[in-house]
C-alpha cells in the first residue's frame, strides 16, 4: 500500500482507537503527529511504537475543545512537519464529561460534547486542509452513527447530537474540498475492543463481547483499533480517490 512518506495527525492517538489508528499507518510508513490530552505517558508508548516502525513521530497535547489549543496544535505540526496528508478527527472526552440525559444535562456537559465534535472538527478541517498537497488528501473523522438515530440511549443525548452534527459537516467539508482533490469521509465503528469500552464494569464489557462473538457482527468477535487502522488506511489509498462524503 503505497502511503510511505505521507504525513499524518490523529487526534486522541495517545491510547484506544486512535492509538490503533497511529500504529497501523506508522506500518504503512506514514510519519505520525500523536496527538493527546493528558495522558502524556501513554501518547509517548504510542510514539514509541510510531518510531519503532522506523518513521518520523511527535507527539502534540492540545484540549480540542478549545479553539487556540486547535490552532496550537496546527501551528507546531507546520512547524515540524511542514505538510499534511491525512487528518483523522477521534478525539473524543471521557464519558463523565458529557454523559447525562436529556432532562439533566448541564450546558458544560453538553458544550463538552459538541465542542469536541463538531466545533473540533470544523476548525481543524479549516486548518488542515491549507496544509494539504492539491491532490491525495485525507481528512476522516471517527463517528459512532448509531449513537443518535433512535434517542433510546438517552444518556448519550449530547455525543448522539454532536456525532450526527459531524457527519452532516463531513459531508459539507467533502463538497468543499473535493475540487482540491482531497476526500472527506467517516468511519463509524461498532464496539471496539482496548478502548472506552474495556473501561466499562467488567460485567457490561463481558456482555457486550459475547453477545458479538454469539453473532452480532459477522466476524463473531468485536472489532479492534487495529481494524479501525485498517479501514483508515484503506481510505488513504490513491485508489479512494472518488470515496467522499
Ligand atoms: N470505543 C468504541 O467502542 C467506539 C465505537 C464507535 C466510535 N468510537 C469513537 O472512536 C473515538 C475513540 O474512542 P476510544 O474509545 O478509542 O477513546 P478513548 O480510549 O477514551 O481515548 C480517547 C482519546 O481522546 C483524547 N481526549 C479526551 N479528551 C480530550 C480533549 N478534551 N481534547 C483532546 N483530546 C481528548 C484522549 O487523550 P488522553 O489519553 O490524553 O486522555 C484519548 O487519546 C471516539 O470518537 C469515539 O466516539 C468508539
Amino acid at each position: 500500500m503505497a502511503l510511505q512518506g505521507k504525513y499524518a495527525l490523529i487526534t486522541g492517538s495517545s491510547r484506544g482507537i486512535g492509538r490503533g489508528i497511529a500504529l497501523k499507518l506508522a506500518e504503512r510508513g506514514v510519519n505520525v503527529a500523536v496527538h493527546y490530552h493528558t495522558q502524556a505517558e501513554s501518547a509517548r508508548e504510542t510514539l514509541a511504537q510510531v518510531h519503532a516502525q522506523g518513521v518520523k513521530g511527535i507527539s502534540i497535547q492540545a484540549d480540542v475543545t478549545r479553539p487556540d489549543d486547535i490552532n496550537r496544535m496546527f501551528d507546531r505540526l507546520k512547524r515540524e512537519f511542514g505538510r499534511l496528508d491525512i487528518f483523522v478527527s477521534n478525539a473524543r472526552p471521557e464519558l463523565a464529561a458529557f454523559y447525562q440525559p436529556p432532562m439533566d444535562i448541564t450546558l458544560d456537559q453538553w458544550n463538552a460534547a459538541l465542542d469536541s465534535q463538531a466545533q473540533a472538527f470544523l476548525l481543524s478541517a479549516q486548518a488542515a486542509s491549507p496544509l494539504m498537497p492539491d491532490s491525495g488528501g485525507r481528512i476522516i473523522a471517527i463517528s459512532y452513527s448509531p449513537s443518535g438515530r433512535t434517542g433510546s440511549w438517552q444518556p448519550w443525548v449530547a455525543m448522539g447530537a454532536a456525532k450526527a452534527a459531524q457527519d452532516a459537516l463531513v459531508r459539507y467539508f467533502a463538497v468543499a474540498l473535493g475540487r482540491r482533490g482531497i476526500t472527506v469521509n467517516v468511519i463509524s465503528p461498532g464496539a471496539t475492543d482496548d478502548s472506552v469500552v474495556g473501561r466499562l464494569p467488567a460485567e457490561v464489557f463481558q456482555a457486550i463481547k459475547s453477545w458479538h462473538e454469539s453473532g452480532w457482527t459477522p466476524m463473531r468477535r468485536m472489532g479492534t483499533p487495529a481494524d479501525v487502522g485498517n479501514a483508515v488506511s484503506l481510505l488513504c489509498m490513491d485508489e479512494a480517490s472518488f470515496i467522499t462524503g
